[in-house]
């Protein structure tokens, strides 16, 4: 008797992985349902979730704000939302389902009881839509209402399934209110509830950077002090502060862009491997290096905010001639810093991070400057010649890794000239890249927290940014001191020339 053939195995590790990716039925609620944020991050990636069935099949939605507004008045902004925003193209059908969960409730944190409504709301949506109790509270609020929701919702867990949190950024405004708010936090919630989100951690090409550097053999061993010679990262924005001034005005560039996405990309490309892909590995090691970086003394920061000027041949504002901000005010818009990780792997080598607001163009570059060939054996006539090897990664836009090398250009003599091997996400992989908020929501519902920071790293990192902006309390800037559509203050130049380097060209 012939045995009848075996059913196909499915590989292992497939089952594994789609298992790991299916999420549990919840309720995702928002508050801060009418903001700025919920309409062009939140929704649409809740969107592009569904679009490509990432979303568990029980799934509901609520909006919470203190506008009054219908269910279906509110499905119908979002759905305008999604049109004007979404990467994805509006198909009706995916964004019906989406919408028959979404609910919205007006109410006010700051009265008593508050709360009630969104809890019965919550409860009600268990009914219909079999959200089993499980609760996602996603804070898109500003700073002065966190707590207030915190201790609100916390007292009213729901009874069944999990909960988890996560809270937007800024993460207080220093040490010691982000020390506070974490005790807050912690009164109702443990650790492995909490998401801090940090956007850029939700970025494919930031997360590509561990990937460059642990799934490589090549880079490991030449990534340290003993043949790089420095790294600079910039964050740069075309943009100016869009009508935030009453959020800009009190965080400037270093509290909005250096305490958290940059001292992120920093930690990523400084962190000794971890252990493995988990969240307390990761964080572990990144937090390793926010505690090793020494305090830069007032010489090594710069801060500079911009006048009047052009982007793209448009006339711009001055930052003091935006509205709603103070015409004599000393908010930075622009911040560079040369940074030191007390460590064995980086001990003096520099660190130069710059961000700015109305740079020349848009721009997220992590540059790994290597030190120069020891000794050219060709009679090198141009200068051109003697660059050294940089390895660049691109954020953003262009995403992408490129590696400048010297170059024989053909012909008689040895002329050598740098040229760029590049890989190109958008010609490697041929698809469009997922928006940071994707990754990050869906991380949130199935429980994983690499991609976020823990309690300890965003202390460290204010520990490092309070340190740098004591010495600004002592001072009065002369501002502006940047034409917008510039490269930054001329003393940021100095920074680095004093040290005999420069700023990557651009
Ligand atoms: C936000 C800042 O965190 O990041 C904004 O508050 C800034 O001021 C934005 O414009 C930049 O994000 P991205 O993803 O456009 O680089």
């Amino acid at each position: 008797m012939t045995q009848a053939p075996a059913a196909p195995q499915e590989n292992p590790l497939l089952v594994g992985l789609r298992k790991r990716r299916q999420a549990e039925p919840c309720a995702i609620t928002i508050f801060g349902a009418s903001g700025d944020l919920t309409q062009r991050k939140l929704i649409p990636a809740l969107y592009s979730l569904a679009f490509r069935n990432l979303l568990p099949e029980n799934f509901g939605i609520v909006g919470v704000a203190r506008t009054e507004m219908s269910d279906e008045a509110w499905r119908g902004k979002m759905q305008e939302a999604v049109k004007e925003h979404g990467r994805d193209e509006f198909r009706q059908d995916v964004w019906d389902d989406l919408a028959e969960g979404m609910r919205y409730v007006a109410t006010d944190f700051a009265d008593d009881g508050g709360e009630e409504h969104v809890v019965r709301c919550l409860n009600a949506l268990d009914e219909d839509r079999g959200t089993a109790g499980n609760r996602v509270y996603y804070l898109a609020v500003p700073p002065a209402a966190i707590e207030t929701i915190i201790v609100a919702m916390g007292k009213r867990r729901s009874a069944e399934g999990w909960t988890r949190l996560i809270v937007e950024k800024p993460f207080g405004h220093d040490l010691e209110s982000a020390q506070h708010l974490n005790t807050i936090i912690r009164e109702y919630f443990d650790e492995a509830e909490i998401f801090r989100i940090d956007h850029y951690l939700g970025k494919e090409t930031v997360q590509n950077m561990l990937v460059l550097r642990f799934a490589n053999g090549i880079f490991e061993p030449i990534w340290n002090r003993q043949f790089i010679d420095h790294v600079q990262i910039t964050v740069a924005e075309q943009l100016g502060i869009e009508g935030r001034a009453d959020f800009y005005e009190k965080a400037g560039a270093v509290r909005d862009i250096v305490q958290n996405h940059m001292l992120q990309l920093a930690a990523l490309t400084a962190m000794e491997p971890p252990i493995d892909f988990t969240a307390d590995s990761v964080r572990n090691e990144k937090v390793k290096v926010l505690k090793a970086i020494h305090t830069p003394g007032p010489k090594h920061v710069v801060r500079g905010q911009y006048g009047p000027g052009y982007i793209e041949g448009e006339e711009v504002p001055g930052y003091r001639e935006e509205e709603r901000v103070a015409p004599d005010s000393l908010t930075e818009t622009y911040v560079a810093a040369k940074l030191f990780v007390d460590n064995w792997r980086w001990a003096d080598t520099p660190f130069y991070v710059r961000t700015g607001k109305r740079l020349p163009r848009r721009e997220t570059t992590i540059a790994i400057q290597f030190k120069r060939a020891p000794h050219p054996p060709f009679e090198l006539d141009t200068e051109e010649g003697l660059r050294p090897n940089v390895l660049l990664i691109h954020v953003q836009p262009d995403e992408g890794v490129s590696l400048a090398v010297g170059a024989k250009v053909p012909g008689q003599g040895m002329t050598i000239r740098t040229v760029h091997m590049d890989f190109l996400y958008g010609g490697a992989f041929r698809t469009g890249l997922p928006e940071a908020y994707e990754r990050l929501i869906l991380d949130c519902l199935l429980g994983d927290a690499t991609l976020f920071t823990r309690a300890d790293e965003v202390e460290e990192q204010w520990a490092i940014v309070d340190a740098m902006v004591a010495p600004w309390k002592r001072d009065r800037p002369s501002f502006p001191n940047y034409a917008a559509g510039t490269w930054g203050p001329a003393a940021a130049d100095e920074l680095l020339h004093r040290d005999g380097r420069s700023w990557r060209r651009h």
